[in-house]
Parts: structure tokens; C-alpha cells; sequence
């Protein structure tokens, strides 16, 4: 193994380190103080609230019901709340109007336990007469889908027999409205980002990674407790493979895998991760009603290698993903589905000789947010129901995708993940990186003991 990666090595020399290193290295971005942050929130929710009108105008419903108890919410109550609403209260109930009649307001909230919440609506009803009442009851789109079954027999009965033939179901009413990223959040999600690459640096570092000592679970734990000593929380456990090109799993985007044997999980090989391995993440924060989702890779070098030693082929197949990434990014166009996005991308893909997968959502909002998807691990050729969806202008994207490379200094195919969030720039017309993309290895080194060649001794 030595002999030839010390041949490439030399060849990988004249490869110049990608602009990141040009570039400040991220930093840890502070949360502002709790009051502070419930301000910002505010804001941001009262832009969106006044956006609801104008997108029942768009899908053409004059009226939308929203309506929960307690602890049982519709998923759109959490995009609407303030700040200092941890959940529902009693019965919490929501009607916008389209267009209200007479100056009328064209946003009602109710927290009640009585029956006035049906009276005092079916009066709001008949003064403002709509044709159309949405309700969030789609069977397979959670975020407009939201209306628990309970709480559907209560409104139909609360509302009577004239309002209930006016229901109707328009799925892009709780997608649009959970979607929509207000401008003012970007600055603080890029932020976010910016802390996400921040610990990702610093996990896959000789700070925190000792080869032949330090696991993959390690690695998870460290991420989890520098997550919360920074103040953020996160949406799913942070995940740190070792790309092998054996056990690296399709279904790497399926955050919450129910407890495999350690024998099943390549997250916990039985080995620590050594000298010579690519190693994989996926990684996401959360604050201020945001989340990131971001997958990155990095090599540890053999003592006393420098960036110049890094296997050729590990570096090739990172370029190809980054190839990937730009396909992706350029047929993400506005109105077409995450399915003809889908399609497109992949015709191109196989045009310029790339294996691989795509499996791009929505983020923001949720970590898997509101939008179509472009793409799911198990699902290549297109996506029932949510692949349908048209991709919407001023949302948030995660590009997630690998691409399978062939690494001569390992003599087998790895699979080469990323995963980067971009935001729609209406300016410019198109998706930008949120914060960048990684576009070179992070290395953990380790000095050459004087001496002594450890990689004899290995
Ligand atoms: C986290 O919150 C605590 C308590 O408010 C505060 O003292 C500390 O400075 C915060 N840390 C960071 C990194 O923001
Ligand atoms: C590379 O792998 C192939 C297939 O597994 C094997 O036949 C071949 O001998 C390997 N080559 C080297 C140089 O190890």
C-alpha cells in the first residue's frame, strides 16, 4: 500500500488545496440573549402571517381553517406561534381570509375552552360569506396535512351543516407558507452555518480524532456536547462514518435508525478510526426556528503527511460529487417538480459518466421541510405525491447527493457524499451555497514521532 500511495502522493502535490484554504476558516457564531431571539422570531412569523392572504389569492381558496388542541397541533401552528408559545392552549383555532369584506381583519385566533369558538366563527363565516375553506387534511403531505382526525369530527360539527360543503384541500397552502423564508433569516442561517462547518472542522481534526484510539460513536458524542455548550440544539443525532466502500450504507439519510447491532452499523465499526481513512459526516444545528443539514468528509493522514499526501483518487472523487452538486444545482428551476428536476438531472449526470444518487428537500423550517423533493435514496427514478410538488422561489434547499468514484489507492469504488444547503437569491436568479461547499478534504494530522516510523510499526 505504501509504495504506490507515496507515487500518487507525489502527483497529488502538484494539485494546489482548494480555495478554502484562501478562505477564513468558519468560526462559532453566538446566539443572541433569549429576548433577543424571541424579537427576531416575532418578526420573521408576523412577515409570514402577512404573506397568508396573498397565497389563498394564489391557489385561489377564500378561507383556511386551522384548528387544534393542546399537544395535539397541526404542523403549521409551529411556523405561525410566537415565540413564547411552546404549544397549543385548549382549543386553538385560526381563520384567514383571502380577501375579508369591509375592512374586516383577515386573521382570527381563538384559545377557548367553550363553544364560542364555533359560534363566534360561524358568525366571522357568514359576515364574510367565502366560497372555500381550506383544511389541512392531505393523507400523505404532513405540512398540510396537520389536522388531526379528533379535531376534523370537532370542526364539522362545530361549523354546521352550511360551512361544511365549502371544504375544500389546497396542499401548496401549508407547503408555501412553511417553505417561505423570509429575507431576514438569512443572514442568521448562514450564521448557523457557519457554526455547523465550525464543528465539523474541529471534530474531524487532530483536536478531536485520535487515530487507532478515537471511534466513530466518539466523534457522534463530542458533536452532540459542543452543540449544546454553544447554546444550539440539533433535529437528529450527528452521524461520523468510515468510507470503506463496503458497509457505507444507501440509506444514509435516514437520521433515526432504530438501534442496529454493532455489527450492522458502519457508524461503529469494530475498529477506531486509524491512519489512511475517509471519513464521512452528516451534521446539522438548530436555533432560532432554523436547521442546517450538512454532510462533509475528511482523511486522516499518516504521521508527519502534509496536504500533499492525501490519495489522488480521494480527491477525484470529491471533485465528482462537487460536479454532481452543480448539476443538480443548475436544473433546480422554479415551477418544474422535484420529479422532472429529478429526471433531468440524472440524464445529465449519466451523459457525463457519473454513478451516483440524488435525494435533495426542502430545509430550514424543519430539517426535511416543506417542498418537493428531488429524488430519495430508495427512489431514483421519481417520487410518488411529494416529487410532484412544483420547487418554490424563496425557500431553502439541501443538495444531498454521492457520487460512486473507483480510488486506485484503495483498488475500490467509494461512495463520495455531500450534503450543502442553498437559498433561492432572487437578485442573481438562482441557488446559492448558504454558507460555501466543501470543496477540499479536512485532514487530521499527526506529527512524526522523532525517532521513530509509525508507519512501519503499522
Ligand atoms: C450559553 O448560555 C449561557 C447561559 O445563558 C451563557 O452564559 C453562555 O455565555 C452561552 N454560551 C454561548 C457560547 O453563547
Ligand atoms: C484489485 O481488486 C481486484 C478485484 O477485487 C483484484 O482482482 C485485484 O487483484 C486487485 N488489485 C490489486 C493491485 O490489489
Amino acid at each position: 500500500m505504501r509504495g504506490p500511495t507515496f507515487l500518487l502522493a507525489v502527483l497529488a502535490a502538484v494539485h494546489v488545496r482548494a480555495s478554502a484554504s484562501s478562505e477564513k476558516a468558519p468560526e462559532f457564531q453566538t446566539l443572541p440573549s433569549l429576548r433577543e431571539q424571541a424579537k427576531l422570531l416575532d418578526g420573521w412569523t408576523e412577515e409570514r402571517i402577512a404573506l397568508i392572504p396573498g397565497l389563498l389569492r394564489k391557489y385561489g381558496v377564500d378561507a383556511w381553517l386551522m384548528s387544534q388542541r393542546e399537544y395535539a397541533e397541526d404542523t403549521v401552528f409551529w411556523a405561525l406561534k410566537e415565540a413564547t408559545q411552546f404549544s397549543a392552549r385548549r382549543r386553538t383555532t385560526h381563520l384567514f381570509l383571502a380577501s375579508p369584506a369591509s375592512g374586516a381583519p383577515a386573521h382570527y385566533s381563538w384559545v377557548e375552552n367553550t363553544d364560542f369558538v364555533w359560534t363566534d366563527l360561524r358568525r366571522i363565516l357568514g359576515e364574510q360569506q367565502p366560497r372555500s375553506i381550506a383544511l389541512n387534511t392531505h393523507p400523505e403531505i404532513a405540512f398540510s396535512g396537520g389536522l388531526h382526525a379528533g379535531e376534523l369530527d370537532a370542526v364539522l360539527a362545530g361549523v354546521g351543516e352550511e360551512w361544511r360543503e365549502k371544504f375544500v384541500l389546497e396542499p401548496m397552502l401549508g407547503v408555501e407558507v412553511v417553505a417561505t423564508m423570509v429575507e431576514g433569516r438569512l443572514p442568521w442561517y448562514r450564521r448557523m452555518m457557519e457554526t455547523a462547518w465550525a464543528i465539523i472542522e474541529e471534530g474531524f481534526s487532530e483536536k478531536i480524532i485520535v487515530p487507532g484510539e478515537s471511534t466513530s460513536w466518539d466523534v457522534e458524542w463530542w458533536m452532540r456536547e459542543k452543540i449544546q455548550s454553544l447554546n444550539y440544539t440539533t433535529w437528529f443525532q450527528p452521524s461520523v462514518y468510515i468510507l470503506t466502500g463496503e458497509g457505507f450504507p444507501v440509506a444514509a439519510t435516514q437520521h433515526h435508525p432504530h438501534q442496529p447491532s454493532l455489527l450492522d452499523d458502519p457508524r461503529a465499526p469494530d475498529r477506531p478510526i486509524q491512519f489512511g481513512d475517509l471519513i464521512h459526516t452528516d451534521f446539522g444545528v438548530t436555533a432560532l426556528g432554523l436547521n442546517t443539514d450538512t454532510q462533509h468528509l475528511g482523511y486522516v493522514l499518516y504521521p508527519g503527511e502534509t496536504d500533499a499526501d492525501v490519495p489522488k483518487g480521494m480527491l477525484e472523487g470529491l471533485r465528482k460529487v462537487n460536479r454532481l452538486q452543480d448539476i443538480v444545482k443548475s436544473n433546480m428551476k422554479i415551477g418544474l417538480t422535484g420529479n422532472e428536476i429529478l429526471k433531468a438531472s440524472r440524464g445529465q449526470m449519466r451523459s457525463e459518466g457519473i454513478e451516483g444518487k440524488i435525494y435533495c428537500h426542502a430545509t430550514g423550517e424543519w430539517g426535511h421541510s416543506a417542498g418537493t423533493v428531488i429524488g430519495m435514496t430508495n427512489l431514483q427514478d421519481s417520487v410518488p405525491v411529494l416529487g410532484d410538488l412544483p420547487l418554490l422561489k424563496n425557500t431553502y434547499y439541501s443538495i444531498e447527493l454521492f457520487a460512486e468514484h473507483f480510488v486506485p489507492e484503495r483498488n475500490r469504488t467509494i461512495m463520495f457524499p455531500q450534503e450543502e444547503d442553498v437559498y433561492w437569491d432572487d437578485e442573481s436568479n438562482s441557488w446559492e451555497w448558504v454558507y460555501g461547499r466543501q470543496d477540499t478534504l479536512l485532514l487530521i494530522r499527526t506529527p512524526r514521532k522523532a525517532g521513530s516510523d509509525i508507519q512501519e510499526e503499522l
